[in-house]
């Protein structure tokens, strides 16, 4: 088997996946005029060519105009249940699939419509999936504590919380007791960190808000002593190499650190992160990593497994999989 064809068949689990990164510019033009919500841009061309961006910001204001379109439960459930499909045809077996309910709260749509509509596509989705609740880390730790609230009613569908948005100046001991609170609830924790921001980031996301993954994670190579930390509690990564390389966190895929990462033994996973935004799914990322990093069969086959093994199945269910 090529590794071309290796990738593409090989089992795979998604664990860093943005649902509003996943709306593809013709679902996002449909939803909009089922709407009537104007877009600044006029043709699926127009926006597609708008998608150039010099950092996560420039990113961000693009990725929130866009979410702007979604209103009903119809919409959530259409954006999801298309990224499903997309992922069931990359053979990912399963999916832990961030949402940002703040992004459309704040606009005046209800926790309830969003969630429904997510969920409602999840149950009904072609492939095995579980829900993490991001905050904005943007906002404030008031805000963030206001979305859990409102989430707790229906915390059976959701695994995890997790941090998003505009990372430096928003470090994660922002959201330590807003964090402390999703735990005493019995929600798991994961947080962005080490993507534009400092490996001490990296440090305070374990440190104070317990996480049991890292996103993102790339910049900790900056610091021997985290990556040893890191390596000897397997404290798995979420890597996401199309992304960082549009945002510019490596100048081009040949300098991506997941190789090294790799090599020094840390649990790195790769992912789509935005693929409607960044270029591909999670087969085009592996794709990309491999040829430009020179990765081997057997380094496929081990970030294959990481995924299930860094994911929130159950001990059997990991082990099914990975079987
Ligand atoms: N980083 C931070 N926030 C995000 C990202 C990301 O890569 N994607 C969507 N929201
Ligand atoms: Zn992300």
């Amino acid at each position: 088997m090529s590794l071309e064809e290796l990738i593409r068949r090989i089992p795979k689990a998604e664990l860093h996946i943005h649902i509003e990164g996943s709306l593809e510019p013709e679902l996002m033009f449909d939803i909009a005029r089922r709407n009537s919500v104007g877009l600044r841009f006029r043709s699926v061309d127009e926006l597609r060519r708008a998608y150039a961006f010099t950092d996560l910001q420039s990113f961000l204001d693009i990725y929130y105009e866009g979410a702007s379109v979604l209103r009903t439960e119809r919409d959530f459930y259409e954006m999801t249940a298309a990224y499903l499909r997309r992922a069931a045809a990359d053979n990912v077996r399963h999916a832990e699939i961030f949402f940002d309910p703040q992004t459309h709260t704040s606009r005046g749509i209800s926790f309830e419509t969003v969630f429904g509509g997510i969920s409602g596509a999840l149950r009904d989705g072609p492939i095995s999936s579980k829900l993490i609740l991001c905050f904005l880390r943007h906002l404030s730790a008031e805000s963030a504590m206001e979305t859990l609230e409102a989430a707790l009613p229906f915390k059976s569908g959701i695994v995890a919380v997790g941090l998003d948005s505009s990372e430096v100046g928003n470090p994660p001991s922002k959201f330590a007791s807003v964090f402390s609170r999703a735990r005493s609830e019995g929600l798991l924790t994961v947080a962005h960190a080490g993507e534009e921001g400092p490996p001490s980031y990296i440090r305070e996301a374990i440190d104070l808000l317990g996480v049991s993954r890292i996103d993102h994670g790339v910049r900790c190579l900056e610091d021997p002593q985290l990556v040893q930390e890191i390596v000897a509690h397997k404290i798995p990564l979420t890597v996401c190499p199309l992304s960082n390389v549009k945002l510019r966190v490596f100048r081009s895929m040949k300098d991506h650190n997941l190789r090294t990462l790799l090599r020094h033994g840390v649990r790195a996973t790769i992912n789509s992160d935005d693929p409607a935004y960044f270029g591909g799914y999670i087969v085009e990322n592996f794709r990309a990593a491999a040829e430009a990093l020179a990765l081997t069969e057997s380094d496929i086959r081990q970030l294959a497994r990481n995924s299930f093994e860094a994911s929130f199945l159950s001990p059997e269910e990991k082990e099914k999989m990975l079987r």
